[in-house]
């Protein structure tokens, strides 16, 4: 009886998974994002949502207090990072695991029209080649591009496929625009 019950568990599970993995198209999807202020990880909740990805959040080592935040005083934390393109903020955490993904979308908050640097630091410690890598932002006005150009810059031997502002965008245009970056997803 227990071995029945066993096997039904394993062959459940077994369902469940081929019904996730062909949801997506058999593409796996990480969603992975820095948030100082909660913006960009309630983006990155809703797109894991709609793509059917695992979220995950990329955390720095030290976390920023509203001090460090500060982008009117020159000499805050984000200010000196910020101008500094060799600025590399540490990761707090192990290594994430990213040999199980296809598709991973990087979101951030804007920061002086460009990615804060702990996103380079993510980008320079993970293995990336190969995957296709969606970037995505929260900002106070700004666009997306500029951020996208610099990082495509930094590296060209990533395979960046067009990056999104979410900033207050609906479910639908989400949908559409994750269509066409990982057709399949969800
Ligand atoms: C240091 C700093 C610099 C910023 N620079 C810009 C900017 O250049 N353009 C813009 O539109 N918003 C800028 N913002 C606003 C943030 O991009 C915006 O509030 C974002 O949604 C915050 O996301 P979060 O809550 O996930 O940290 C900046 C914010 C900070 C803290």
């Amino acid at each position: 009886m227990k071995a029945k019950t066993l096997l039904f568990a394993i062959v459940t599970l077994l369902i469940t998974n081929t019904q996730i993995m062909a949801q997506n198209n058999g593409k796996r999807i990480l969603v992975a994002y820095f948030s100082a202020t909660g913006t960009t990880a309630r983006a990155a909740e809703k797109l894991a949502d709609i793509t059917g990805g695992e979220c995950y959040a990329i955390t720095p080592a030290r976390s920023y207090t509203s001090a460090d935040l500060n982008w009117n005083d020159r000499r805050s934390r984000s200010s000196v990072e910020m101008n500094d393109p060799k600025s590399r903020p540490a990761l707090a955490g192990k290594k994430l695991d990213v040999a199980a993904y296809d598709v991973i979308f990087i979101g951030y908050p804007i920061w002086w029209n460009l990615a804060p640097r702990v996103i380079n630091t993510f980008i320079e410690n993970h293995d990336l080649k190969g995957k296709t890598i969606v970037p995505f932002a929260t900002s106070g006005g700004s666009g997306i591009d500029h951020s996208v150009k610099s990082l495509k810059a930094e590296y060209p031997e990533l395979n960046w496929a067009e990056g999104k502002l979410l900033n207050s965008l609906g479910e639908a245009s989400i949908r559409q625009w994750a269509e066409r970056v990982a057709p399949g997803v969800k």
